[in-house]
């Protein structure tokens, strides 16, 4: 296979660096491919390094550039070296994609603690990780891009969705505000709202009623995550000075 196969010239996403945690599956694996697809160099952060190998071997093989680090977003430092290997790798980080989640959904009334915790960990903590570690770079280069994936779960509040929807609205807060304090032109803040995607995220909820209804849901109308990939990869193309803050995704048919 030839070396460039598959990469396409496109202006606004060809050449730049982008990180991305979550990519070992689901939207982030999406991200990664459509982005490497279209010229970015990408960075895969996750904890399953087995998996982020084999698709760092997939983009390679197709042309593509990509480092992989086995990362836990809820720790700090793991979150300074996936930036770090940016840098050393490629030069530079254009992108932090703030993708990584769970949904360890389920009734308040199951007064499950520990979700709660997992659910803050990751969801909002592990995107503060990625801001303190990318804002320096972002700064000493005169320019950067913030890209989280929030949910329509904060849009439209449900039963069993109360922490997961309170994490994600937290996010939404905290890159607004951020957003405000950088108007200086080299912060892009973007927060992407999914609805219904079929992923395997399903598979991070203990409640049996509530993971199998939201199974059902996803398997029913999920939209394909590709198409998350090409709204977060639409934000980043966009020139310097146009910033897209907020994206809602869903299916066509969901209420
Ligand atoms: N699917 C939907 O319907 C939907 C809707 C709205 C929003 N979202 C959001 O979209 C994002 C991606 O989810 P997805 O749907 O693509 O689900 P997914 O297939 O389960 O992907 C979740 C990703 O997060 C990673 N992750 C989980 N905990 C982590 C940790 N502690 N450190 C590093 N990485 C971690 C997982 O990798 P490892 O397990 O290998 O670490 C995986 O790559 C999440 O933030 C989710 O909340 C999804």
């Amino acid at each position: 296979m030839s070396e460039i196969t598959g990469i396409a010239e496109v202006t606004g996403v060809n050449g730049k660096v982008v990180a991305i945690t979550g990519a070992s599956s689901g939207i982030g694996e999406a991200t990664a491919r459509l982005l490497a697809e279209r010229g970015a160099a990408v960075v895969l952060g996750a904890r399953r390094a087995e998996r982020l190998e084999k698709l760092a071997g997939a983009i390679r093989e197709r042309g593509g550039r990509a480092a992989v680090l086995a990362a836990d977003v809820t720790r700090a430092a793991d979150l300074e070296r996936l930036v770090e290997l940016a840098v050393s790798e490629f030069g530079r980080l254009d992108v932090l994609v703030g993708n990584a989640g769970i949904s360890r959904i389920g009734p308040v009334a199951d007064l499950d603690v520990d979700g709660w915790s997992s659910m803050i960990d990751v969801n909002l903590r592990g995107v503060l990780n990625g801001i303190a570690a990318a804002l320096p770079v972002f700064r000493r280069q005169g320019r950067g891009h913030l890209v989280t994936t929030v949910s329509t779960s904060g849009l439209k509040i449900v039963p069993t969705q109360a922490v997961y929807a309170a994490t994600k609205n937290a996010v939404r807060t905290l890159l607004e505000a951020l957003r405000q304090e950088s108007t200086d032109g080299v912060l892009r803040t973007t927060a992407v709202s999914p609805g219904f995607v079929r992923t395997e995220l399903v598979d991070s909820i203990d409640h049996p009623e509530v993971r199998e209804e939201a199974r059902r849901r996803m398997d029913e109308f999920g939209i394909d995550p590709e198409a998350v990939a090409r709204t977060i990869a639409f934000a980043i193309e966009q020139p310097d000075d146009v910033e897209i803050g907020e994206i809602v995704i869903r299916p066509t048919v969901q209420g």
